[in-house]
């Protein structure tokens, strides 16, 4: 959990958002141990920007990575507050991730709450409503 921590808080700096001035990172651990991070990275054409957590998770996907490699993500900020993942990140959470991962949430002061990804977002759309 700490190695998370720090490697989200090592690529923070890297976070692009020049507009919000909001920076965001992810750190998502494999169950082999390997940490796949990202950060936020933000467009003029505002719409266009895309969450840490989906460009760390879409990060590790384009590595090979599967649902099922997937134990943990920790998500961090400048923020005093508790960062909440938006409802888009939720639902590709929700597709991408198990519904055990431990979904890790921080503020600045170095708190972390932690909760079920399956819990980020209840009667989520998924293939087998298709
Ligand atoms: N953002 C994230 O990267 N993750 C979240 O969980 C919430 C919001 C980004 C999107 C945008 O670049 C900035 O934070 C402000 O909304």
């Amino acid at each position: 959990m700490n190695k998370l921590y720090e490697q989200a808080k090592k690529v923070l700096p890297n976070s692009y958002s020049k507009y919000s001035k909001f920076k965001v990172a992810a750190a998502i651990k494999l169950k082999n141990g390997e940490v796949i991070t990202g950060v936020n990275v933000e467009n003029a054409s505002y719409g266009l920007s895309n969450c840490a957590e989906r460009t760390a998770l879409f990060t590790a996907y384009s590595q090979g990575v599967k649902k099922e490699d997937i134990q943990e993500i920790l998500i961090t900020t400048e923020q005093d507050d508790f960062i909440s993942p938006c409802g888009a990140c939720r639902q590709v959470m929700s597709e991408l991730m198990p519904k055990e991962t431990l979904v890790h949430l921080t503020n600045n002061k170095g708190e972390i709450k932690t909760i079920l990804n399956k819990e980020l977002l209840p009667l989520a759309f998924s293939e087998d409503d298709l």
